[in-house]
C-alpha cells in the first residue's frame, strides 16, 4: 500500500482547502454527526449498494454493509453507505435490462460528483453487476466488487431445485398436466428459500463469476453462498482493500485488459455460462477501451469443453460448487487456456490467486477427460436473417436440431405467442421454426428475457420438449433449448427478422455457423421497400432517451455517449 500524503487524496478537495467552500463540506460532515478526525487524512469509501424492499437476491446486503464498514475503518479508512437503484430482477418490468445503463450512469455520476476515494460496488442480481462495474470503470474511480453470493439449493418434497432451470421444466410438465395446483404452490415456498441470487448458472453466477476472473473480486468470492458466515468475513475483506486500492489509486482500468477479457470469455465457456454475458462483457470492455467483438466469442469458445456440472447445463447447484473448491480451484482445470498473468484487485496476478486453489469434488468440477458436455457452449451464427450475427448455445440445444430447416410461424409479440401456443389446435409440428420478433434493445423494449419461446402446448403433449425458436430478445441464463438469440438488427429497426413471413423456410447449420431464410435478396429488398417501421414504444421519459441512443446486442446495448473510454475532468469545487 502507498500511503500517499493526505492532501493527495480525492476528498480531500472537499474537505483540505482553507476557504469558504470547504467551511461549508466540513460543517456538514458535522451535521452527519462526524467529527473532522473522522475523516481527516482517509479514503472515503463509498459503499453502492443495490438494495431496496424489494431487492429479493439482496436482503443480505444491509448486514453486509455493516461488515464492509467494519473493513474500512479497520484499515484506516472512513465508509459512507451509497444507496443505488437494485434492480431486483424478477420484480422490475418491462425487464431490468431497459434499466441496466441507468444504474451504471447513476453508479458513475454518484462517484464522480462525490467526495469519495474508492467504492466498494455490492451487487449480484443479474444487471446489477455490470452496471456497477460499468459505472466505477467510467468513473475511474479505485473499486472492488463485493458479489452478493449464491442463495442455498432449492427443496420440494425431497428433490432439489434450481432457480429458474427447474421451473422451466416443471413449468412445462404442468402445462402437460402432470404437476397439480397443490404442487406448484409448494415449489413456489422452495425454491428461494435464503438470501443471495439464482444459485444455477444463470446471468448473476455468470457476470459474478465472470468479474472475479476479470480480476475485479478478491479471489473465491464469489462462489460464497450469501448464507454463509465467509461472505460476511469477505465483506469485510473488500472493505480493507477498497482503503488500499484508494491509497494505491489502483482503478479498474488498470486492471483490466485484453487477456482479461479473453479469460472471461473462455472461463464463461467452461462454465457453460449465460448468452447474457456476452452483451455485458463487450459493454464492459468498450468502457475499458478494449475493442471486444462478437466473433472473439466464437473463436475462444469452441473446443473448450464444459466442466461445471451446474443446472442448466449439468445437475448441481453453486451451493455444491463452493464445497467443491468453488472458482479459483475450478480455474485451476482450464489453467493452461489462461493468461495467469492478468493483474487482480487484490494485487496478485490470476495464476498467484489460484495457485493453492484445490478441487475436492470431482462431480461437480470436471476433469478434462469427463466434462459435462464437448459441444460448443457458444456459437455466433450470420447469415441473412442476422448479418451482424447472433447466438446460440448449442451445447443446450436437442442434437438434432444443430443442422435443421423446418417452416417458419412468426409473431410480432409476446402476446399474441402466448396465446397462439396455448391453442391445442394450432398449425405446428415439430419441425416448425418458432419466431417472435420486435424484442430487442429497442422492441422489447429493454431486449427481455424471452428467448426459451414456450413450446405449443400440441407439441407438449406429443411429448416434444425442443424445437427451434430464434428471437431479437435475450434469454435468461437458466434457460435452455435450441434457442437462437440476440440476432442483429433486430426488427423494430428494420432487420431481417422484420422481413420474414409465417411459412417462410428457415435453415440453420450450427457446425457452419449459418442462420438464414431460404428468400432471394430481390424478394428480401422488395419486403423491405413495403416495411413500415412500428410506433416508438416511448413518447417521453427515460425510455424515449434509451431508445435513442441504445445499441444494438453485437456492441453491447450500451447508449452511445457512454460507451467510450476516457476520462472525464474532475468537478470543480466552487
Ligand atoms: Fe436475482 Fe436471479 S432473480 S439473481
Amino acid at each position: 500500500m502507498n500511503q500517499r500524503d493526505k492532501s493527495t487524496l480525492r476528498s480531500h478537495r472537499w474537505f483540505g482547502a482553507a476557504d469558504l467552500r470547504s467551511f461549508g463540506h466540513r460543517s456538514r460532515i458535522r451535521q452527519l454527526g462526524f467529527d473532522l478526525e473522522d475523516i481527516d487524512g482517509k479514503p472515503i469509501i463509498a459503499i453502492i449498494n443495490t438494495w431496496s424492499g424489494l431487492a429479493h437476491c439482496h436482503g443480505h446486503f444491509p448486514a453486509r454493509v455493516e461488515s464492509i464498514k467494519r473493513g474500512v475503518l479497520e484499515a484506516g479508512g472512513f465508509p459512507v453507505e451509497i444507496p443505488v437503484m437494485a434492480l431486483p430482477e424478477n420484480f422490475v418490468k418491462p425487464t431490468t435490462m431497459l434499466y441496466r445503463n441507468l444504474l451504471a450512469m447513476e453508479v458513475e455520476e454518484n462517484l464522480r460528483s462525490l467526495p469519495v476515494d474508492g467504492a466498494v460496488l455490492m451487487g449480484g442480481c443479474d444487471k446489477t453487476t455490470p452496471a456497477t462495474l460499468m459505472g466505477a470503470i467510467s468513473a475511474g474511480i479505485p473499486a472492488i466488487f463485493m458479489p452478493a453470493g449464491p442463495m442455498l439449493r432449492g427443496n420440494w418434497g425431497g428433490k432439489i431445485l434450481g432457480s429458474g432451470s427447474d421451473i422451466w421444466k416443471y413449468w412445462d410438465e404442468k402445462r402437460a398436466g402432470t404437476i397439480t395446483e397443490a404442487q406448484w404452490s409448494e415449489m413456489e415456498s422452495g425454491i428461494a428459500r435464503s438470501d443471495g441470487v439464482c444459485m444455477t448458472m444463470g446471468t448473476a453466477m455468470t457476470m459474478t463469476s465472470l468479474a472475479e476472473v476479470l480480476g475485479l473480486t478478491l479471489p473465491g468470492a464469489t462462489s460464497i453462498p450469501a448464507a454463509d458466515s465467509s461472505h460476511a468475513r469477505m465483506a469485510t475483506a473488500c472493505g480493507r482493500r477498497a482503503v488500499e486500492l484508494a491509497w494505491d489509486d489502483r482503478r479498474l482500468t488498470d486492471i483490466l485488459t485484453p487477456a482479461s477479457f479473453d479469460n472471461a470469455i473462455i472461463a464463461s465457456a467452461a462454465l457453460a455460462g449465460s448468452t447474457n454475458a456476452i452483451i455485458h462483457l463487450i459493454a464492459l470492455a468498450r468502457r475499458a477501451g478494449i475493442p471486444l467483438a462478437l466473433d472473439r466469442f466464437d473463436q475462444l469458445s469452441t473446443g473448450v469443453p464444459v466442466l461445471a456440472n451446474i443446472r442448466p447445463s449439468g445437475a448441481f447447484l453453486m451451493e455444491d460448487f463452493f464445497y467443491a473448491g468453488g472458482l479459483t480451484a475450478f480455474l485451476t482445470r482450464i489453467a493452461e487456456r489462461l493468461d495467469l498473468t492478468a493483474a487482480t484487485v487484490n494485487g496478485h496476478t490470476l495464476g498467484e490467486n489460484i495457485a493453492t486453489a484445490t478441487i475436492w469434488n470431482d462431480d461437480v468440477i470436471r476433469p478434462l477427460d469427463r466434462p459435462v458436455a464437448t459441444a460448443d457452449g457458444l456459437a455466433v451464427l450470420r447469415g441473412n436473417l442476422a448479418p451482424n450475427g447472433c447466438v446460440m448455445k448449442p451445447a443446450a440445444a436437442a442434437p438434432h436440431l444443430l443442422k435443421h430447416q423446418g417452416p417458419a410461424l412468426v409473431f410480432d409479440d409476446y402476446d399474441s405467442m402466448a396465446r397462439a401456443v396455448a391453442d391445442p389446435d394450432l398449425d405446428v409440428t415439430a419441425d416448425t421454426v418458432l419466431v417472435l420478433r420486435n424484442a430487442g434493445p429497442l422492441g422489447g423494449p429493454g431486449m427481455p428475457e424471452w428467448g426459451m419461446l414456450p413450446i405449443p402446448v400440441k407439441l407438449l403433449k406429443q411429448g416434444v420438449r425442443d424445437m427451434l425458436r430464434i428471437s431479437d430478445s435475450r434469454m435468461s441464463g437458466t434457460s435452455y433449448g435450441a434457442c437462437i438469440l440476440h440476432v442483429a438488427p433486430e426488427a423494430f429497426i428494420g432487420g431481417p427478422l422484420a422481413l420474414i413471413r409465417t411459412g417462410d423456410v428457415i435453415e440453420l447449420d450450427v457446425a457452419a455457423r449459418r442462420i438464414s431464410v431460404r428468400l432471394s435478396d430481390a424478394e428480401l429488398d422488395s419486403r423491405r421497400a413495403a416495411w413500415v417501421p412500428p410506433a416508438p414504444r416511448y413518447a417521453r421519459g427515460y425510455g424515449a432517451m434509451a431508445a435513442a441512443h441504445i445499441g444494438q446486442a453485437d456492441t453491447g446495448c450500451d447508449f452511445d455517449f457512454l460507451q467510450q473510454a476516457g476520462v472525464i475532468a474532475e468537478p470543480a469545487i466552487h
